[in-house]
């Protein structure tokens, strides 16, 4: 397992499409650990495999308490088949850290994935998991969350990047 370098915005390489995962072999199976492996380091509750530069169409979440066991969800090929409603939420993401801001999503959303043994789920979300899956999503389809605030505030946001990731 190796901790995998999360890319930061505005990085380009976070505009990148993912593509289908057509064989789950040994190397999406070690592509998992390591995301997860990264995640927990960094104290995520999801990573999207577009962070750490892999255009697959793969994330993963943990919504376990600090006190529980892990409970590792992956989601292989993940599609949003159907919305309802609105939410508005605050978000943060590993790729933007530090910034924390309120985004329109749908409530609730049915969904379909394959799990890690290539079974097709079809599952109906809502709350944290709702969001956390669009938020995902988005990642694969080359989107980050900041992406939907109004221009000026991305503008701050990628002046706030700089200074934290600022060459030493
Ligand atoms: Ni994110």
């Amino acid at each position: 397992m190796a901790i995998l370098e999360v890319l930061h915005f505005p990085d380009k390489r976070l505009h990148l499409i993912a593509k289908p995962i057509l064989q789950i072999n040994s190397e999406i199976k070690s592509l998992v650990a390591d995301m997860a492996q990264t995640m927990y380091k960094e104290n995520g509750i999801g990573l999207a495999a577009t962070q750490v530069n892999v255009q697959k169409r793969i994330f993963i979440m943990d919504h376990s308490g600090n006190d529980e066991p892990e409970n590792l969800l992956v989601f292989i090929n993940p599609e949003i088949l159907s919305r309802t409603g609105e939410v508005v939420s605050e978000e943060g993401c590993l790729s933007v850290p530090s910034v924390y801001e309120k985004v329109l999503r749908s409530e609730e959303i049915f969904c379909r994935f394959q799990d890690l043994d290539g079974k097709i789920h079809e599952a109906r979300y809502n709350g944290l998991m709702s969001i956390c899956f669009q938020h995902e999503l988005d990642h694969l389809d080359g989107k980050v969350f900041v992406e939907y605030l109004s221009g000026l505030k991305q503008n701050f946001i990628k002046k706030k990047m700089k200074k934290i990731f600022k060459p030493i």
